[in-house]
C-alpha cells in the first residue's frame, strides 16, 4: 500500500556529530533550536528585504532554529528568495556552532510563494485524478522550484481525511478515503524527497496537521473533534503512518482539539503512539501559536508559561511562536527551574539537528538550484496541465450535450468564470489566495479558454472577480443569442477560519442567477469552482451538463476548456461523496445502519463518480481462490474494456466488504484502485493484489485484526465472495 522509498537514514558519524554539536550548546542555544519566527518579525521597510537588526537579534541574541514564511504575505520572486536566504545564511555562519537555520513555507500546490511558479491542482483535485504518477510529479516539479529558491523544507501534505465537507480545508485534504489519501501522500512524499533529501533537488515534507483535526463537529475550522480511540486507528492515524513510511521528517501538530484534548497538549498521541507505534523519529513542530493558545483559548493552561510547559512535555520539539521570543524566555525559565527537564530539551534538538543534518545543511554553503529548465519549464506546464484534466469530474451529461463544437454560440457567466484565483484557492502567492492582482497575466480564466479556442462565438457577462456584482438581467439578455449557457458557480478563494461557513448552501445571489438562466430555456452547462461540495442539487437537475471542478490549478481555465470542447476526454472521479443536502452528509464507507430503515446513502454523486466521453465495462472479476487463511495475501482480476469510440482512461476501484465482523464494518471501503488508458474496443486484463492488511480492522480491544469469516470483493457490478479462516 505504501508508495515511495524509505529516506537514507543517518549513519553513526552522522549520529555522532549531532551528539558532539548538542553536547556542547549552551541552554539558550538549544532553546533557540526549538523556537520558529515568522518573516514579519524581522522584514525590513520600504525596500530593504530584512532588518539587519532584527535579523541580529533573532540568530545571534536569540539563536533561533527556524523560521517560515513569506514576507508582507505576498509570492517573492526567486531572486528575492535567494536573497533573504543567504542573509539569513551569513547571519547563522556568524553564529558559535554555525547552525544553519531552516526556513519552512506553504507550497501546498506548487511553490505557492514564488511568483511564476508551477501552481498545481489542491490535493482534493489531485485525489480525484486517481493518479499515483501525478502526485510524484508535483512532490517532484515543487522541490525543484522551491529548491531554485533557496527553499527547502514544505509544510506539505495534508493528511488529514476530508469527511467533513463543511470544514473550509477540505480541499487541502485528499478527500475523504484512508486509503486513497494514504497513497497519494506517499506518493507526494516520494516525489519532492527522493531517497535523499538532500540532494539538490529534494527537500523535507512535513505531514499535517497530526491528527484529527480536519473533522471538527460543527464544521468550524480548529473547533473540537470527537474522535473515539477506534475511529481514529481506523479512520485518521494511518495517512500519517504511510507519511512515516514514506520518510517524511517533520510533523505538524493538530490545531484543533480531540476528544477535550488540544492536539499540543496530548502526550498520548505526539509521543506515546507517534513515537512509540509509528517510529516517528523526525521532529514536531507547533501549528502557528498553538502553544500560546493552550493558555490564552482553551484555558487548559493556567498561564503562558504552563502552555509551553504542557506543549514540550506532551513531545512538541519545536514552537511555531510566531511573533516574538516568548516561548524562548519562558522554556529557558521552566528548564532552570526544573520543571522541565534538560533530557527533554536535549530530545528536541538532537531531532531538530539530526533533520537538519538529513537534509545536508551542515554541509556547508548550498547554493540555490539554477533555474534555467527547471523553474515553471514547459514540461511542468504539460504536467499541470495533464494534472488538472484529470481531475475534473464530469458529473452529467444529458443526451450528451458535451463536447460542444467549436462554432457554438456561447454565454459564459457566473462569479468564478473569470478569475484565476477561484481555480486556485487559498495558499496561491498569498495566504488567502483572493488577491486577484497577484495572478500571472499569462494563465487563462475560464472565460479567456473559451475565447481563445472558440471560433469567436463566447459572449461574457461578468467581472473580473468572484465579488463583481452580475447583472442578471444583461445575462438573460445575452443569452437569447446563443445556442448553450456555461455558468460558472461556486466559491471565492479561502483558508482556515476565513473559510468558515454556516451552510453548505450556494449563496442566494448565485442561485437567483441559475434561475434566471434556466428560465431562458437555453440549455446550460453548470461549471462548479471551490474548495467544499456547496449543493447545487436543484440547479444541477436544470442542467444539461455538470463539471465539477474543485480547484484545478493555474492550468485548470484551459483544462475546463479543453474538456468542454472535446479536446480532451474526462476521467476524473469524485474523491468525497458529494451531498444532495446540506445537513445529510453520508460518507460511501458508511456502516450498515446508514443505509437501514430510513437512513439511506443518497449523495447528488457518490465517491468514486465521473462520466468520460467514451464507456467503459468491467468484468470476468475472480480472485485465485475461495478459501484463504488469516496472512495470506489475495490476488484478483478484472478486465476493462472501452466500449466506445473514443480513447479514454478509467480507474478501476477496487472495493472490500467485511460481511460480519465483532465492529461493524463499512458497507464497502476502498482497497486498491488502477487507472488505465485504453484504445476503443481495447480490453485490459488488470490484477490486483490485497494484503492481510486490507482485510483488518481495530478491534474493541484497539488491536489491528483480521477475523476469520466471509468478506466480499466488489469491482463496478461485479462481485465475489470469499472466506478467511485461521
Ligand atoms: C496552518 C498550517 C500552516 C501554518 C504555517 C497555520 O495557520 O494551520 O497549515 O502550515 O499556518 O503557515
Amino acid at each position: 500500500m505504501i508508495v515511495g522509498c524509505s529516506v537514507k537514514n543517518l549513519d553513526s558519524s552522522q549520529q555522532t556529530k549531532v551528539e558532539e554539536i548538542v553536547a556542547l550548546m549552551t541552554l539558550e542555544e538549544k532553546v533557540g533550536q526549538m523556537t520558529q519566527i515568522d518573516i514579519s518579525a524581522i522584514v525590513g521597510q520600504g525596500d530593504k528585504l530584512i532588518d539587519q537588526e532584527k535579523l541580529t537579534d533573532a540568530i545571534l541574541n536569540h539563536h533561533i532554529g527556524s523560521i517560515l514564511n513569506t514576507p508582507n504575505n505576498k509570492a517573492q520572486s526567486i531572486e528575492d528568495w535567494r536573497k533573504i536566504i543567504q542573509i539569513i545564511n551569513s547571519v547563522s555562519e556568524k553564529t558559535r556552532l554555525k547552525i544553519p537555520v531552516l526556513y519552512g513555507i506553504d507550497a501546498i500546490h506548487g511553490a505557492s510563494y514564488t511568483k511564476n511558479s508551477t501552481l498545481f491542482p489542491q490535493a482534493i483535485n489531485m485525489a480525484a485524478t486517481f493518479n499515483t504518477d501525478l502526485s510524484v510529479k508535483e512532490g517532484e516539479i515543487t522541490a525543484q522550484e522551491l529548491r531554485v529558491s533557496g527553499l527547502q523544507w514544505n509544510f506539505s501534505p495534508v493528511m488529514d481525511i476530508g469527511r467533513q465537507p463543511l470544514w473550509p480545508r477540505l480541499w487541502e485534504t485528499y478527500g475523504e478515503d484512508v486509503h486513497l489519501a494514504s497513497v497519494l501522500g506517499s506518493a507526494y512524499i516520494s516525489g519532492y524527497q527522493g531517497n535523499d533529501i538532500s540532494a539538490p533537488n529534494k527537500g523535507l515534507t512535513c505531514l499535517k496537521h497530526y491528527v484529527g483535526y480536519s473533522v471538527p463537529n460543527n464544521g468550524k475550522d480548529r473547533t473540537p473533534a470527537w474522535i473515539s480511540e477506534r475511529m481514529l486507528r481506523e479512520y485518521f492515524l494511518p495517512s500519517f503512518e504511510a507519511g512515516i513510511k514514506a520518510g517524511s521528517p517533520t510533523v505538524m501538530v493538530n490545531s484543533g482539539e480531540v476528544d477535550g484534548i488540544p492536539g499540543h497538549a496530548n502526550y498520548h498521541y505526539l509521543t506515546t503512539i507517534l513515537r512509540g507505534e509509528l517510529g516517528f523519529k523526525g521532529f514536531t513542530v507547533s501549528d502557528w501559536e498553538d502553544i500560546k493558545r493552550l493558555f490564552v483559548r482553551d484555558k487548559l493552561a493556567s498561564s503562558p508559561k504552563e502552555a509551553v510547559k504542557i506543549a514540550v512535555m506532551a513531545g512538541v520539539d519545536m514552537s511555531m511562536v510566531p511573533f516574538d521570543y516568548s516561548f524562548y524566555d519562558l522554556l529557558i525559565e521552566l528548564v532552570k527551574s526544573g520543571e522541565v527537564p534538560m533530557a527533554r530539551i536535549d530530545e528536541a534538538v538532537s531531532r531538530i539537528l539530526k533533520v537538519k543534518d538529513q537534509a545536508g545543511l551542515f554541509q556547508g554553503k548550498k547554493l540555490p538550484l539554477s533555474a534555467e529548465s527547471r523553474f515553471a519549464t514547459q514540461e511542468s506546464t504539460a504536467i499541470n496541465l495533464q494534472a488538472a484534466s484529470e481531475s475534473l469530474v464530469l458529473a452529467k451529461n444529458s443526451n450528451n450535450i458535451l463536447p460542444l463544437s467549436k462554432d457554438t454560440k456561447i454565454l459564459i457567466t457566473g462569479p468564478t468564470a473569470n478569475s484565476l484565483s477561484v481555480l486556485n484557492g487559498g495558499w496561491t502567492l498569498s495566504w488567502q489566495g483572493d488577491d486577484d492582482s497577484l495572478y500571472p497575466d499569462d494563465k487563462l480564466t475560464v472565460y479567456a479558454a473559451l475565447q481563445k479556442k472558440s471560433t469567436g462565438h463566447v459572449t461574457y457577462v461578468g467581472g473580473t472577480s468572484f465579488n463583481d456584482k452580475i447583472d442578471i438581467e444583461k445575462a438573460v439578455e445575452a443569452a437569447k443569442n446563443q445556442d448553450i449557457i456555461v455558468l460558472c458557480v461556486g466559491e471565492k478563494p479561502y483558508t482556515e477560519t476565513m473559510g468558515n461557513i454556516f451552510s453548505l448552501n450556494l449563496d442566494q445571489s448565485q442561485v437567483e442567477l441559475a434561475n434566471a438562466l434556466f428560465a431562458t430555456g437555453k440549455p446550460v452547462v453548470l461549471v462548479t469552482l471551490g474548495g467544499r461540495p456547496r449543493i447545487i442539487t436543484d440547479q444541477a437537475e436544470k442542467a444539461s451538463a455538470v463539471i465539477l471542478g474543485f480547484l484545478p490549478g493555474m492550468e485548470g481555465g484551459q483544462a475546463i476548456a479543453d474538456i468542454l470542447y472535446g479536446d480532451y476526454n474526462p476521467n476524473g472521479k469524485l474523491p468525497i461523496s458529494y451531498p444532495r443536502n446540506t445537513n445529510d452528509i453520508v460518507l460511501y464507507d458508511h456502516k450498515p445502519i446508514e443505509n437501514f430503515d430510513t437512513n439511506s446513502y443518497n449523495p447528488l454523486y457518490p465517491f468514486g463518480h465521473g462520466l468520460s466521453y467514451t464507456q467503459f465495462k468491467t468484468f470476468g472479476l475472480e480472485i485465485d481462490k475461495q478459501h484463504y487463511k488469516i496472512g495470506e495475501s489475495i490476488s484478483l482480476s478484472i478486465n476493462v474494456e472501452n466500449t466506445g469510440i473514443l480513447k479514454g482512461k478509467e480507474t478501476v476501484l477496487v472495493y472490500l466488504n467485511d460481511i460480519a465482523a465483532s465492529v461493524t464494518r463499512p458497507n464497502k471501503q476502498l482497497k486498491a484502485f488502477k487507472k488505465i488508458e485504453l484504445n476503443p474496443h481495447q480490453t485490459e486484463k488488470i490484477t490486483i493484489t490485497l494484503t492481510p492488511y486490507d482485510l483488518s480492522f481495530i478491534n474493541v480491544d484497539l488491536k489491528r485484526v483480521v477475523e476469520p469469516g466471509e468478506f466480499k470483493i466488489m469491482v463496478g457490478s461485479e462481485v465475489v465472495h470469499f472466506t478467511v479462516a485461521e
